[in-house]
C-alpha cells in the first residue's frame, strides 16, 4: 500500500534535469505534473531568505564563499545555472518569497532550514505567512528542533518534518520527534524499513524517505510504506506508481495485489 497522499516531492525542484533550487528546476517539476517540491533556505547578509543547498556558493554558482556574507543584490548577480549546462546560463538564485509568489497554490512546499542561524525558523514562517501559504508548507531540518518549533509557534498550522541522519538512533528519534510535537520524520533510504515506518506511524508521525540516488533506492523507499519521498527525478517515481499502483475512484493510490510480503497490498 502507498499511503494517501503519497508525496512525490521534487528534490530541490526536478534537480535531476535542471539546476537545483532555481526557477528552471521548479518549472521542470511543474511541467512533469509534480505537486510537491523541496527546497533549502539560507539567510543572506541582509536577512533575506535565499534558496541554496550548500553552505557555500562554489558548487552551484560562479560565486565564492558563504551566502551569509553577501547581500541579496550581490547574490542575484550570480549565475546559478551554467554549472549544469550552457542551456541554463543566466539562471539566478531566487528567494523563498519569489518561489511562493510564483507558484502560489500549485505546489505543497517542503522547506528545509539548511542554515541553522538562530531566528531562521521564525523568519521563514513569517515569509510563508506573508504569502498565505501556511497550510501548504512543511518546514524541515536536521538537528534544528528549536528552530522548527519556534516557527510552528509563530505560525500556527505550519507543519514540521524532522530529517534524520543515518548516524542517529532511529527508535529514540521517532519517540522524541513525536513527543516534541512535530508532524513527521524523514528517514534515510538505507535506514528505512517497514518496521520503522510502522513505528513512526504508531507514534502519530508521517514518514518521508530521503537520499534516493538510484531507481533501486526509490523502490526500497516506496515499498517501506512511507508517505512519500524527495527525489531528483520525480518522473521515475511517477512511472513506478503508474506501473505498480492503481488509483481508485476516491483518489486512493494502492499497489496491485501482491502475493509477496511487501505489506503494500491493501488500500486504506
Ligand atoms: O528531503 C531531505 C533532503 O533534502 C535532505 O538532504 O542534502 O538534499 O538537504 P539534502
Ligand atoms: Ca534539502
Amino acid at each position: 500500500m502507498l499511503p494517501v497522499p503519497f508525496r512525490i516531492i521534487a528534490h530541490r525542484g526536478a534537480s535531476g534535469y535542471a539546476p537545483e533550487n532555481t526557477m528552471a528546476a521548479f518549472r521542470a517539476a511543474r511541467h512533469m505534473g509534480v505537486q510537491e517540491i523541496e527546497t533549502d533556505v539560507h539567510f543572506t547578509r541582509d536577512g533575506e531568505l535565499i534558496l541554496l543547498h550548500d553552505h557555500n556558493l562554489e558548487r552551484t554558482t560562479n560565486g565564492m564563499g558563504s551566502p551569509a556574507a553577501q547581500s541579496l543584490a550581490e547574490l542575484r548577480c550570480l549565475d546559478a545555472g551554467s554549472w549544469m549546462g550552457p542551456q541554463f546560463a543566466g539562471e539566478s538564485l531566487i528567494t523563498l518569497a519569489e518561489l511562493l509568489a510564483t507558484f502560489t497554490d500549485e505546489f505543497t512546499y517542503h522547506v528545509e532550514l539548511k542554515d541553522r542561524t538562530p531566528g531562521i525558523g521564525v523568519a521563514t514562517a513569517r515569509v510563508v505567512q506573508m504569502y498565505g501559504r501556511t497550510a501548504d508548507v512543511l518546514l524541515s531540518g536536521f538537528d534544528c528542533d528549536a528552530e522548527l518549533l519556534a516557527a510552528k509557534a509563530a505560525a500556527p498550522g505550519l507543519r514540521s518534518t524532522v530529517l534524520l541522519s543515518p548516524k542517529r538512533d532511529t527508535a529514540e528519534a521517532i519517540l522524541r520527534t513525536a513527543a516534541a510535537g512535530h508532524d513527521g520524520i524523514s528517514l534515510y533510504v538505507e535506514v528505512i524499513t517497514r518496521e520503522w515506518v510502522r513505528a513512526a506511524h504508531d507514534a502519530g508521525l508521517e514518514v518521508r524517505c530521503w537520499g534516493i540516488r538510484t531507481r533501486q533506492d526509490m523502490e526500497r523507499g516506496a515499498r517501506s510504506g512511507c508517505n512519500g519521498m524527495t527525489i531528483n527525478w520525480p518522473d521515475w517515481l511517477q512511472q513506478w506508481v503508474a506501473k505498480t499502483g492503481t488509483v481508485t475512484k476516491t483518489g486512493t493510490v494502492c499497489s496491485q495485489p501482491s502475493t509477496g510480503d511487501s505489506g503494500m497490498d491493501t488500500c486504506r
